[in-house]
């Protein structure tokens, strides 16, 4: 939890050492000391000197509330006074049941039925992987074992998670996820690359959807738990928004086959991307009645104040289990938590009844409209693309050709480190074109102010402008 208390900031001789077994391993990183609203303050761990930055990443899309909301104290104080622990397999709480009610509330009517709640975003989809899995065999049906994702995709760094992703951060763990046989991917969803130039981007959806069908097809449908999606690929390849048939389509394709669609919607989901004010970002796609089978959400759900993240069900899912055997097999220790549970339902409410859902929709496009405009003559930027509060800027070295940068350079992680001196974060990955290809993000707490879309892109667009002349001068580009 952020706290607005003078923190204890280690002296500059102590902070030679890292205890932490994370990210950097050999050094510090800087530390965050605390936040307020869209900024943050951090540490330098060298020289203890301290910044405030405008967090236009929010970490990895975490921010929802704004940093150091003063009724989360209040939230924390009154859930804790009545905690208790409930062991998810005997016992449950009323918190994690208003939650899930909660959710289902504020999404399409018979979306959802029940929800898992768990820690983080990696945790829900291995549940799901499991929820999934269960559902068919309740149904007696023992021969699905096999998940379809989809190419150049992320959904976690658990062993079950990576395996539905692909890409540059499962490749070094190849050798101990599970096996591609049971793990087959679908072509990617890039319009930017892969649309043809005489083609509309209907057809490539069309393209798309005839393409998943046939691996379905070659797969054999009769093996096949799940369609696994980022319904707005983040961190992979950069807010990639999907052709207008593409999720209709897909949809189309699990009820023929008797596959369960399932999208992940830890990054783009609670609130971030919702055009209705609401929660769910498919709702940009499909019609209510056509929402997925199941879901993971995570991240802002608890906006980065309290671990939590799960799983929804439909209607159809919850049932199955019940006219089945009734039961999930597995619980885990954590689950349910009711202090996390009570904080994210009581942020959840503060931002719906603040509209800030729908504040975060509309100001995310202005930053997509103005960076569109300012970064269009840029001669790195290949495209600006996103969708309500989650937007990328893909980085190229050619712009006719789209020729990426060569990986070794980390172009990504080099222009978040300029945007980082510059007072504004940023996340720059590699990999959106599968061994190259880079972007930086943003995707902001939902109390951004038009004042701060123009500041951010003020300093992105400065960012970016100094970068290209560090290119220029090294005669990369
Ligand atoms: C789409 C998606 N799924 C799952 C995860 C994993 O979530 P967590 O880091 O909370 O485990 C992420 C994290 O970035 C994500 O973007």
């Amino acid at each position: 939890m952020v706290t607005t208390t003078t923190p204890t900031i280690m002296t500059v001789a102590e902070e030679s050492v890292n205890y932490l077994f994370q990210g950097k391993v050999a050094h510090k990183v800087p530390h965050i000391i605390n936040g307020k609203g869209l900024t943050i303050s951090v540490a330098d761990p060298k020289t203890g000197e301290t910044s405030v930055l405008i967090d236009a990443m929010t970490g990895a899309a975490v921010g929802a509330l704004g940093w150091g909301d003063e009724d989360v104290a209040k939230f924390y104080e009154e859930g804790l006074k009545q905690s208790a622990y409930s062991f998810p397999l005997t016992m449950c709480n009323e918190n994690a049941q208003a939650l899930a009610k909660f959710y289902i509330d504020n999404s399409p009517k018979d979306a959802f039925a029940a929800a898992l709640w768990c820690g983080s975003g990696s945790e829900a989809n291995e549940n799901g992987m499991k929820i999934a899995y269960q559902y068919h065999k309740e149904k007696g049906n023992t021969k699905k074992t096999k998940f379809l994702s989809r190419e150049n995709s992320y959904h976690g760094y658990t062993i079950g998670a990576m395996s539905l992703s692909h890409g540059s951060r499962t490749t070094p763990f190849k050798s101990i996820i599970v096996a591609d046989e049971k793990t087959p991917k679908l072509p990617v969803m890039y319009p930017y690359r892969y649309q043809k130039e005489d083609e509309t981007l209907e057809e490539y959806g069309d393209r798309l959807l005839e393409a998943y069908e046939k691996k379905i097809l070659e797969e054999d449908p009769d093996t096949i738990i799940a369609i696994v999606l980022e319904t707005l690929p983040g961190s992979s390849l950069g807010t990639v928004v999907p052709p207008p048939n593409y999720y209709k389509g897909i949809r189309k394709l699990c009820d023929k086959y008797d596959i369960l669609l399932w999208l992940d919607e830890v990054m783009c989901g609670t609130g971030r991307c919702n055009p209705n004010g609401k929660l769910n970002c498919w709702e940009n796609f499909l019609d209510d009645n056509e929402g997925p089978d199941i879901q993971t959400v995570g991240k802002t759900l608890g906006s980065g104040y309290v671990t939590i993240a799960g799983v929804l069900v439909s209607p159809k899912v919850k049932n199955t289990y019940i006219e089945g055997s009734g039961t999930i097999i597995g619980a885990q220790t954590y689950a349910s938590h009711w202090l996390n549970c009570y904080v994210a339902r009581k942020i959840q409410e503060k931002i719906l009844a603040t509209g800030l859902t729908k504040n975060v929709f509309e100001k995310g496009n202005l930053i997509g409209k103005k960076l569109t405009k300012l970064l269009e003559s840029s001669p790195i930027v290949g495209e600006v693309r996103g969708l309500g509060g989650f937007w990328s800027v893909e980085l190229v070295k050619n712009k006719v050709t789209k020729e990426p940068f060569d990986p070794k350079m980390d172009v990504g992680h080099a222009l978040t480190d300029i945007c980082f001196k510059n007072g504004v974060t940023v996340m720059g990955l590699g990999g959106c074109n599968g061994v190259n290809g880079d972007h930086i993000s943003v995707a902001p707490n939902f109390t951004i102010t038009d004042d701060d879309v123009s500041e951010i892109v003020t300093r992105i667009t400065k960012s970016v402008e100094e970068y290209v002349e560090i290119l220029t001068a090294e005669g990369a580009i």
